[in-house]
């Protein structure tokens, strides 16, 4: 029946209202590009707008919506998107963050929150997940993905779609999601934004691609272009990425939008001498919505009576555009989703707001604990707070929705909550932490709180703006003269314990600081209810079970960097000169991907199977058992890598290929049993084809990317 309408209205459309549909536009100011030029509500009215995105608030959309449907010719109904990307009010940890707690369920239910606070807010579409691979952290958008693993990243990807979009067809409080940014940006050359993308198709078809389809395959109903060129063609008009490989290989018949001007881009880019042939390009390659550029409604009409775009392209585009209003429900009720009293109901509840202290909590990775300076005992009553993050609402992170920095819990309310009144919190920033500005006079005030302290905790990092769109960083470690203080503060405090928090959105470079500081605390950017989430971790009420989801580099020479490399044919080892290594530093990172500490032990068994030879259609059951050989309950991700020794290409020393997140109760063991399917001992070969060979394969078993047990079996 949606199917009939929808091919009914199409029948009434003129090209114009057709085009219109194809036509996004920006309903504040709040943008992230140079704005058009647009009279929204007169252009809802003449049927020139089909979407409206940075669009929200009940009141706000329901006004909107009243010309589309009650003013235009045909009261087509507007689809209303908006950046919910990690959470609309109540503000979970950015994505990274999230990845870092390894903990599905978790990031599915935080997405499944953010899309009902959006949708009780008159949000339809939200352009999430964010499922870039990353493996150079100056990129500042590393913050919104799930880091530097495929395997990770697509089963994260699944989440966030399901959380999402639910699977209630009908149901008002789910939004659309949108799978971006379709492809290949988080490789962009030199971490700089917008910059360059050259790569081989089986490594983009191996790394970069797969978590694309996982949100496909998991229902995700759109899909939003890149900035960048990819091979020298721009991910906006790419034959290969919007018609091969997803219409054609993936059968993919949502709908895909542009990103921010991404079509007037074309012509910065080259490739386009003017509106029209950048309209031609991108839509014939495939793209159905023009978000901003406003080049469609400028130029379509011409094409398609010149023949250079067929009517048949339109009609595609807007079908697949109507499809989704209609999935919505927003034929049979335009204005579903714009009811006040929801809104006044939904957003900031004590349910959201438990749920994001919880996850805030799961992200945090222990970096550091030497001497078990954590968790701090509630002996200490007279804490020196320094830092420029210690009493600050700036924790939301970039791309923080509708999140307000007054609803925020700063570290020190935080601190003062978990405390309570007897506690005396003593603060100070000591230093800024803005990029520049090094002035260290703050120091001694900051030296004589510690020197009366019982404990100190130095909350360093990022400002929340640091690790966002167009925020690119040559220099990765700690802005300002962070480093400075902490090295001041560490060698005032003597014997009494100092625990580092570090708030940031991206891997920093944190060698030095590592030799500083002897406990260390990566806390992200947590959300709303930062400073709560840091004290249960600090405090030991929640045990710290996150794992990097990235690589952190020693130096920001070493990137990119990611786990998951090639051996080279000269190994670092073999010959002490001739190797693949630097003469000043290590190859590997800091803090290897998959790593975290706790606050207990775990201690790994051998690895039992019951054979070290199978057939390719096999599946090999491996198991060990982990123990936690600590004082305190424990959450360890306990991870499975593979290596394919000997195949016809290369493969990567150690790829993840599942992993288990336990909970253990002191002296408690737990018998962890993995599958090695076929699927995860298969991978394209030189000739783009998914295959499995046979031969020597390698499994690790273990706490991170760097260390487990091992066993060794054949593939007949
Ligand atoms: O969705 C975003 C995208 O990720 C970056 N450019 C702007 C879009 C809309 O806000």
């Amino acid at each position: 029946a949606l199917g009939e309408q929808v091919e009914a209205l199409l029948c009434q459309m003129t090209l114009e209202e057709k085009i219109g549909q194809m036509n996004q536009v920006a309903g504040s100011r709040d943008t992230t590009g140079a704005p058009a030029n647009t009279d929204i509500e007169e252009d809802v009215r003449t049927g020139r707008v089909g979407s409206v995105f940075n669009a929200f608030g009940a009141e706000f959309t329901r006004e909107l919506q009243r010309d589309a449907v009650e003013h235009s010719r045909l009261g087509i109904p507007l689809l209303f998107g908006y950046d919910i990307i990690h959470g609309f009010r109540t503000i979970f940890p950015i994505p990274l963050g999230q990845a870092a707690s390894w903990h599905l369920e978790g990031i599915e239910r935080a997405a499944r929150i953010m899309a009902k606070e959006g949708a009780a807010a008159g949000v339809h579409w939200t352009f999430a997940p964010m499922v870039d691979i990353a493996r150079d952290p100056r990129w500042g958008r590393v913050m919104e993905g799930a880091g530097e693993d495929t395997h990770l990243t697509s089963l994260i990807a699944r989440a966030q779609v399901r959380g999402i979009q639910g699977n209630e067809p009908g149901a008002t409080d789910t939004l659309a999601a949108c799978v971006k940014h379709y492809a290949a940006y988080g490789a962009v050359e030199a971490g700089r934004e917008y910059n360059t993308v050259d790569m081989s198709e089986w490594r983009l078809r191996s790394i970069y691609l797969p978590p694309f389809l996982a949100a496909l395959e998991e229902g995700c109903a759109s899909v939003m272009t890149a900035f960048n060129t990819l091979n020298a063609l721009p991910a906006t008009c790419h034959p290969l990425l919007l018609d091969q490989i997803l219409r054609r290989e993936w059968g993919f018949e949502g709908m895909v939008v542009t990103d921010y001007t991404a079509i007037m881009e074309l012509g910065q880019h080259g490739v386009a001498a003017d509106a029209s042939e950048a309209s031609r390009k991108s839509v014939n390659a495939g793209v159905d919505m023009d978000m901003q550029s406003g080049y469609f409604i400028e130029t379509l009409k011409t094409l398609v009576q010149n023949g250079q775009v067929e009517e048949t392209r339109i009609d595609e585009a807007v079908r697949r555009i109507l499809w989704l209003k209609a999935a919505l429900g927003l034929f049979e009720d335009p204005y579903r989703y714009t009811s006040d009293e929801r809104e006044a109901q939904c957003l900031l509840t004590g349910e959201n707001r438990r749920a994001a202290r919880e996850q805030a909590a799961q992200s945090m990775v222990l970096l550091k604990n030497e001497g078990n300076v954590l968790p701090l005992s509630d002996q200490h009553q007279k804490i020196a707070l320094i830092g420029p993050l210690g009493n600050t609402p700036r924790l939301l992170g970039s791309w923080r929705g509708n999140g307000d920095h007054d609803d925020t819990v700063t570290l020190r309310e935080g601190l003062a909550n978990r405390l309570g009144e007897d506690a005396v919190i003593l603060c100070a920033q000591g230093v800024s932490n803005q990029i520049g500005e090094d002035d260290t006079s703050g120091i001694e005030e900051a030296l004589d709180l510690v020197r009366q302290a019982d404990a100190v905790v130095l909350a360093l990092g990022e400002d929340e703006d640091y690790a966002d769109e167009a925020a690119s960083r040559a220099d990765i470690g700690l802005p300002g003269a962070q480093l400075e203080l902490a090295r001041r503060v560490l060698e005032a405090a003597g014997d009494t314990p100092v625990a580092t928090v570090l708030f940031n959105g991206r891997p920093l470079t944190l060698t030095e600081l590592d030799d500083l500081a002897p406990a260390l605390l990566e806390a992200w950017w947590p959300g709303t209810e930062a400073g709560n989430a840091v004290a249960d971790v600090l405090f030991g009420d929640v045990p710290p079970s996150g794992k990097l989801p990235m690589s952190f580099p020693v130096s920001v020479g070493q990137v990119p960097i990611y786990y998951n490399a090639f051996n080279t044919g000269r190994p670092k080892g073999v010959d002490p000169k001739y190797a693949s290594q630097y003469l000043d530093i290590p190859n590997a990172p800091l803090y290897p991907f998959g790593f975290g500490l706790s606050y207990t032990t775990f201690e790994y068994g051998a690895i039992e199977t019951a054979c070290s030879e199978i057939g390719p259609d096999d599946t090999l059951e491996v198991s060990l058992t982990v123990t936690n050989t600590g004082e305190r309950d424990g959450i360890e991700v306990v991870q499975l890598y593979l290596q394919d020794v000997h195949a016809s290409v290369v493969r990567p020393l150690r790829e993840l290929k599942d992993f288990r997140r336990i909970q253990l109760a002191p002296g408690a063991g737990e018998r962890v049993v993995f599958h090695i399917t076929p699927d995860m001992r298969s991978f394209l070969n030189a000739e783009l084809e998914r295959v499995q060979e046979p031969g020597l394969f390698r499994a690790q078993i273990g706490s991170c990317s760097e260390s487990g047990e091992e066993i060794e079996f054949t593939v007949t």
